[in-house]
This record gives structure tokens, sequence and C-alpha cells, in this order.
């Protein structure tokens, strides 16, 4: 059993909820020995229990090899950063490679990256932790649908002024939980980062992106810098925005214009733009895209300016896999519901006809 305040003295841990692609980048390359990986609750008593000599041992450890495709540091990294590599030697035996750059979505490592990779292989060894009370900072990175059940199973045992930060993609999730602990400081972040797991112990971080992280309740406003502080000590970029809802909306608009196309179509994020679907699609949906954003941010933006957008990234995107298709291929849920889907509901809410996003929607799930 590994218990919170074994992690640090000061008390500053940091707990991850959510121990899939993006939560262990986060995990490896925050500073070692402030982290650790909550597991699922109902996992807990398992862990906790007494063993016998017949029970197979309990997991207390958290072990993967991190492969990156990305520089960790580039030449002018700043001091912190420099330091924080000092605390993690292991990162001096990477390899520095040409990074693919994914403005969104999975970089080329998703089915290529090799888990015999030489010097860029690096093991990661963190704990699952089971008392979260010393838990300083939470970063929840489980997938949009199993949020609400994960926090409902773990908040009640963590403090009341801990920083909460939600990643997940889309939109939908981040309201329902600033609406249900309204009182806690509830944050969330957009990021571009690009990670995923060819193989359940080998995580890939297959692109470099930016993170931005803002405030969702009215408590949570005092604590983005710190957050934004702690997590740019794993050394990836990472930014403060007033107004993280606008942030997501943004990306939001271009995971609707590309990702169901990719999972419908079975193909990377470029080749969906010759494709009879998305010709025959794309101007409907940015329509009603444009219709939304109006309605429910008050920002205007013409129909053809989002679907410039949308090309623009799809080009510059062209060989990578949405992580909507990747959620295909691996027989797991998408996260539909919470990209076109959020849209179509947006629609009711505002009386405006979302058939595009209807379909797509209904297609994805159908797959
Ligand atoms: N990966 C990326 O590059 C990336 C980039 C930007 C944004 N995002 C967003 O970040 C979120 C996470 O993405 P991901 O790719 O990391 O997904 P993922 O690999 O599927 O990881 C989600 C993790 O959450 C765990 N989980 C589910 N329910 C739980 C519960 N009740 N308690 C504890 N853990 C639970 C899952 O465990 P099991 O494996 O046991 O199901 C899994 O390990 C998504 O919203 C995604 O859109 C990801």
């Amino acid at each position: 059993m590994v218990s919170a305040g074994n992690q640090s003295g000061s008390g500053e841990l940091i707990a991850i909820l959510g121990a899939g692609s993006l939560g262990r980048l986060w995990a490896a390359l925050l500073p070692s020995g402030h982290c650790g990986f909550l597991p699922r609750r109902e996992n807990v008593s398992r862990l906790g229990r007494s063993v016998s000599r017949q029970d197979v041992p309990p997991e207390t450890r958290c072990e993967y090899v991190l492969v990156r495709s990305v520089p960790p540091f580039g030449a002018n990294a700043p001091a912190s950063r420099q330091r924080s590599r000092a605390s993690r030697p292991w990162l001096a035996r990477e390899v520095l490679r040409t990074p693919p750059m994914a403005p969104q979505g999975f970089g080329r490592g998703l089915l290529t990256a090799s888990p015999v990779s030489g010097d860029a292989r690096t093991h990661v060894t963190l704990p699952w932790l089971q008392s979260a009370e010393n838990v300083a900072l939470l970063l929840v990175t489980t997938k949009a649908g199993d949020t609400l059940a994960a926090l409902e199973a773990w908040l009640p045992h963590i403090p009341n002024s801990t920083p909460v930060v939600l990643f997940q993609n889309g939109l939908g999730s981040q309201q329902v939980v600033a609406k249900r602990w309204a009182g806690r400081p509830v944050l969330a972040a957009s990021t571009t980062e690009g990670a995923n797991r060819p193989s359940p112990d080998v995580l890939v971080h297959a692109g470099a992106g930016d993170t931005w992280v803002g405030a969702l309740t009215a408590s949570a406003a005092d604590h983005t810098a710190s957050v934004v502080k702690q997590l740019a000590e794993t050394g990836l970029r990472v930014h403060s925005v007033d107004n993280i809802l606008e942030r997501l909306w943004q990306k939001l608009v271009v995971n609707a214009g590309i990702n169901p196309f990719t999972a419908l179509l079975d193909c990377p994020n470029g080749d969906i733009l010759a494709s009879a679907l998305y010709q025959q699609n794309i101007d409907g949906l940015c329509s009603e895209i444009s219709a939304l954003l109006e309605a429910e941010t008050s920002e205007a933006v013409a129909s053809e300016a989002l679907r410039e957008r949308i090309e623009a990234v799809a080009r510059n995107t062209a060989s990578n896999t949405s992580s909507m298709r990747a959620d295909v291929m691996t027989g797991r849920k998408t996260e539909i519901g919470f990209i076109n889907g959020y849209l179509v509901q947006c629609g009711k809410r505002h009386g405006i006809a979302t058939p595009v996003n209807q379909m797509l929607t209904e297609r994805v799930q159908g797959l």
C-alpha cells in the first residue's frame, strides 16, 4: 500500500486520476517523488487489504516505458526546466529526435513507434496511491464519459481546497463537473500534446504542443497561476488563459470537423479532405457550428472561416490518426457525444437545427 503522505515531505502531492495515455505523459514528466496515480476506487480496498500467501500480491507501482519522439527540452529551455531535468536523470539518456509537431490528435507514433527503439526508451515507475488526503493538486485524465463517475468516487476523500484540473476533450463534461462541485476550485485544460499507448506498458509522446489552463469555478481563479507553474515543471509549454471555455470551443470546432470523418472513413486526418462524405457535409457542418458558436459564445465566425480552420489543421496533421479513429480501431467508446453530440445538445437548447452533427454522431455511435 502506498499512502499519499509517503510521497512528499511537504505534502505537495500531485495525483493523477486516469492512468491512460495523457495521464501517464504528465506523470512521467512531473518532478519525481511528487506524483502518483489514483486507481479506480473499486480497486482501493483490494490494494489496502492484507494479502495472504495464496493471493497474488496487489500492484502498488505503475510501470511503463516512455518513448519520446519529440525533444523534451529545446536549446533555450529556461533554467527551471533544466533543473527539473536534473531531478530526473533518466531524461539525460534520451535521444533528441525531430518533432512531428501534432497540433491535435496523435502523431506518427501511434502505430509505428517501436517499444524497442534503443536509447529513446525510458522506464517510469510511479505509485498507485491508496490515500488521497494529502493530494495538493488533482489532474483528471479520464475520458469525458468516465469523468463524473471517477470524481464522484474520489472527491469525497480529497480536501475541498485541492485544485482539480480537467483535461477532457470536447465539451459538456467540464460544465457538469463545475456545476456539481461549484464550491471547489475546478479548472479545465485544453492541450495539443499527443500521447498514445501502442501496447499497455508503452507510452509514446508522439507530438509536442501547448496546454492552456483556466478557471471554471469562482474559487479556481486564485489557483490558475500556481497550477500553470506546477505543470510547467514538466518542461511542456503551459499557459494560463482567462476564458478556458472559449479555448475549448476552438478545439471542439476542429475536432468536430475532422474526428468523425476520420472514424467513419477509417483514414488519417489529411485523407478526409478529398472524400465525398467530407465534401458533401463540411459546408452544412460549418454553418451549424457558426450559428451555435454565436448563440453560445456571442462569437461571430463565418462558416467559410471555420472550414478554412478545419482544413488547415487537417493538412498540417495529414498523417496523424485522430483520437476518435484510434478509439474505433481499438474497440473503445469514442468521445463523439462530447464533440458533435455536444453540438446537437446545444442546438436543442437554442432551437438551431443540427442535422449534419446529428448524422455524424449517430453514424459514429453505430460503428
Ligand atoms: N491522449 C492524448 O494525446 C490526448 C490529447 C489531448 C486531450 N486528450 C483527452 O484526454 C482525455 C484522456 O485521454 P487518453 O488518451 O489519456 O485516454 P485513455 O488512454 O483512455 O485514458 C483514460 C484512463 O482513464 C481510466 N479510467 C476510466 N474510468 C476511471 C475511473 N472511474 N477511475 C479511474 N480511472 C479511470 C482508464 O482506465 P482503463 O484503461 O482501465 O479503462 C484509462 O486508463 C480524453 O478526454 C482525451 O480526449 C488526450
